[in-house]
């Protein structure tokens, strides 16, 4: 007997990845599982091993951001199996970019995907659930709602998400249907690994730099996303409902850094070479870092913008084909020039 036993899922983005790793979580607890996805091309392979765990899959083509296609969609599952009981709005994108040079199109790609799609899907699923009286709608947020350089769209949508999550939790909870999200840090997918290669990144390097800033010194992998979605699909949660459940958050920085990038690295800040970078308040994170400079010229540069009243953070501009090193140079300079000014004021 599974605790999943007779429970019908439906899993956005169940392709690959997080919702790849759910929908295979879910089935070896019982549940019979319908995989949505733009691109069902993974599907079958996963189908291939919820039905090697015992259960049943269903791959169905769907635009989560498409009204029509996601009700025809959680209406196919309906028929095919009879009931639904699990949402997993786990089907995502990223589109990042500065905000200076994000397109309206990397905006509305993402904020439609994302939040317009959980909204669709939950709509939809609902009525089924109320109908039922018992209902489990789970959404991916991200640590990224907190904020994210170079991910204005994808930050709102995530923090668009816990929004959403605790308002169908209100507004659900007497039918029996509880809505929760988890919000993961770096998991490793095609997601993430995508990203490295576009800032340039060996993938491999930045899981092993990101591990040392989480507290349990790993990255997590799918499955430590579908171990939680799965309690809270389970009846073990019902007393849960309205919550974000963070995993892997970041850990406060340790040691000292080799570099400015490997500052950027360690610290969550993807650099995105020929963008700009930023400094936070406290220049420590610098000793060290800056060949040939004073680095404790530097330090007092930035304390006395701080005295100066200058609140929040420094961010200094790198040119386009502008190395590392160099770009550090101009930032100290940059301090200098700012350092000077609040003293002569
Ligand atoms: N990987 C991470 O570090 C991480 C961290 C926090 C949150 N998340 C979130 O978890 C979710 C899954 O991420 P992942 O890393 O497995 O991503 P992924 O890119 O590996 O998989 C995303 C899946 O969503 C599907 N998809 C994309 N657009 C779609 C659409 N319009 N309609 C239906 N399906 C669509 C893709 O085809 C793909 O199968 C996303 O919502 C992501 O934002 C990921």
């Amino acid at each position: 007997m599974g605790k999943l036993d007779n429970r019908v899922a439906f899993v956005t983005g169940a392709g690959r990845g997080i919702g790849a790793a759910t929908a295979l979580r879910l089935a070896e607890d019982g549940a019979r599982v319908v995989l949505a996805d733009i691109d069902t091309s993974g599907c079958q392979q996963v189908i291939a091993d919820i039905e090697r765990a015992g259960s049943q899959g269903l791959a169905v083509q769907c635009n989560v951001a498409d009204k029509a296609g996601v009700e025809a969609a959680v209406q196919q599952a309906v028929d095919h199996f009879g009931r639904l009981d699990i949402l997993v709005n786990n089907a995502g994108v990223t589109r990042d970019n500065l905000l200076f040079k994000m397109a309206d199109d990397d905006w509305e790609t993402v904020i439609n995907v994302h939040l317009r799609g959980a909204f669709l899907c939950s709509r939809a699923a609902q009525a089924h659930m109320v109908k039922q009286q018992y209902g489990r709608i789970i959404s991916l947020s991200s640590t990224s709602a907190l904020g994210n350089r170079g991910q204005a769209n994808y930050s709102t949508a995530k923090a668009g998400l816990q929004g959403l999550t605790r308002t169908l939790a209100i507004e659900l909870g007497p039918f029996g249907i509880t809505a929760n999200a988890v919000a993961p840090g770096f998991i490793d997918t095609e997601m993430t690994r995508a990203t490295a290669r576009r800032l340039g990144f060996d993938p491999q390097e930045r899981i092993a730099a990101a591990s040392k800033t989480i507290p349990v010194r790993r990255v997590g992998q799918p499955r430590d996303v579908a171990n939680v979605i799965c309690f809270l699909a389970s009846e073990e949660s019902s007393y849960v409902s309205g919550q974000i459940i963070c995993q892997g958050c970041i850990s406060k920085m340790e040691g000292k850094f080799k570099s400015v990038k490997d500052y950027l690295y360690k610290s969550g800040n993807d650099p995105h070479p020929g963008d700009g970078w930023l400094l936070t308040r406290d220049g420590d994170f610098l000793r060290d870092t800056v060949p040939g400079h004073g680095i404790v010229d530097f330090v007092q540069c930035l304390r006395l913008l701080q005295k100066s009243g200058y609140d929040g953070y420094y961010s200094f501009e790198f040119g386009g084909q502008e190395p590392w090193e160099q770009g550090v140079l101009r930032a100290v300079a940059n301090v200098e020039r700012y350092a000077k000014m609040a003293q002569t004021e």
